[in-house]
């Protein structure tokens, strides 16, 4: 592990928010660095890389094959920078919906908002960090007072929104991005949350209680008495309606966590508990440092999703994982895929036709449950065997 102890060569002493402010880096589509991925990354995880530009960009973008992409986003990218990428893809119609953990969402609320995140190192002393007031992600600096002005805004917006009831996150996601746009009109260009609402693009959270976002909401309702209700089971129907709908389904994922089991579940709930075989997912690209050999599902394979229903087993040539850091891998994914000739798409707008989508979901359901034959009535279980 690159460690080095506080004190030592790195340690900058006092002014920690000196470094450059992070901003959201926009991909333009870079002939070398196509160039590069093209004839540099020949082997190892680079050729993995390599081969998910090629199947995202000749394959999954192509426009016969209508594929709805799913972008799933764990681990810190929206503080490193990365929420530029993710609004570069949405702007290009690239990606259909997203599943994000909550903290992503939630530190792009500082973008939006425009308070500064700042480059630092990650061989600080904590303790003097946390007496100075700074918080730090790995190598990220920001003031504490960041996250309790953020935390103002959201407690603001769920008053001054009167959200109420049951709603999914996508649901909530829209609202709060329309209310950032209208707070500080332009925000759409260095906030995910803003961007993907202007684009009709669903923003869903495999767990909501699990962010400074989850944390308000709470807040909201033991002070205030809010009825709002954040509810999983609309989020799983939605993202399960979407994956239905589509004619091919493709997935870009980030890092692993709940958010890729989010996704991948979609086929398992529709042929396991809707009795409803889509056949499972298309396309399957991963970059990510998690190991197969732990047995978690971060890092399992596209393989053994196979064995789930969650991937189809005709198509493992277009599945690909690439074991690389994603704030290198999905800047230079992004890259190629802004420089490619599929480079944009209209954009599907599933914000918009959830209710839609939901309803088909119900209807193809029920049919399943029409002709379901009528089981016999089980045995009698012989209690003394
Ligand atoms: N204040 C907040 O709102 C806050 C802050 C931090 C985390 N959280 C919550 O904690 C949970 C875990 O957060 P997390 O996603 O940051 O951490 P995590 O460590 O759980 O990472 C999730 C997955 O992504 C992988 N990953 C992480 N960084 C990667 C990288 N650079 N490249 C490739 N793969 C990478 C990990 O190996 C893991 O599989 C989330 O649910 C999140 O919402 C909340």
């Amino acid at each position: 592990m690159p460690h080095r102890s506080p004190g030592a060569p790195g340690h900058r002493g006092g002014n920690y928010l000196s470094g450059k402010v992070i901003k959201y880096y926009r991909p333009k589509g870079s002939a070398e660095v196509r160039h590069l991925i093209d004839h540099g990354f020949q082997a190892f995880n680079a050729g993995r890389l390599s081969e998910a530009c090629n199947i995202f960009t000749e394959k999954m973008m192509l426009p016969e094959h209508e594929t709805t992409v799913g972008l799933t986003i764990a681990g810190a990218l929206t503080p490193a920078g990365l929420g530029g990428c993710v609004i570069e893809v949405i702007e290009r119609g690239l990606v259909d919906f997203i599943i994000s953990t909550g903290a992503n969402l939630y530190h792009d609320l500082h973008y939006a908002l425009n308070f500064s995140l700042h480059r630092g190192s990650p061989f600080l002393d904590d303790v003097e960090l946390y007496e100075e007031g700074i918080i730090r992600i790995y190598d990220v600096l920001f003031p504490a007072t960041v996250l309790l002005e953020t935390d103002k805004y959201i407690r603001d917006f769920l008053v001054r929104s009167k959200l109420s009831g049951a709603m999914s996150t996508s649901e909530f996601h829209y609202r709060l991005g329309l209310d950032l746009m209208e707070q500080n009109p332009g925000c759409e260009e260095y906030s995910v949350v803003a961007h993907a609402a202007k684009s009709g693009v669903p923003i869903y959270t495999s767990s909501p209680g699990d962010s400074s976002i989850g944390m308000n909401i709470a807040y909201h309702e033991l002070m205030n008495g809010s009825t709002l209700m954040i509810d999983p089971n609309r989020d799983v129907n939605e993202v399960c309606a979407i994956i239905l709908a589509a004619k091919k389904n493709g997935c870009v994922i980030l890092g692993g966590g709940s958010p890729k089991n989010f996704y991948l579940q979609g086929q398992p709930t529709l042929w396991e508990v809707y009795g409803i075989p889509k056949g499972g997912n298309d396309y399957f690209i991963q970059f990510t440092t998690d190991q197969v050999v732990w047995g978690g599902l971060s890092g399992a394979t596209p393989a053994e999703a196979v064995s789930w229903g969650k991937v189809n087993p005709g198509v493992l040539p277009d599945t690909v994982v690439s074991y690389v850091d994603s704030t290198i891998a999905f800047p230079l994914f992004c890259e190629y895929a802004v420089g490619s000739e599929h480079n944009r798409r209209p954009r599907k707008e599933l914000v918009h036709k959830r209710e839609a989508l939901v309803a088909d979901l119900l209807e193809q359901a029920k049919k399943v449950g029409d002709e379901k034959p009528i089981q016999d009535e089980p045995a009698e279980i012989d209690r003394h065997r």
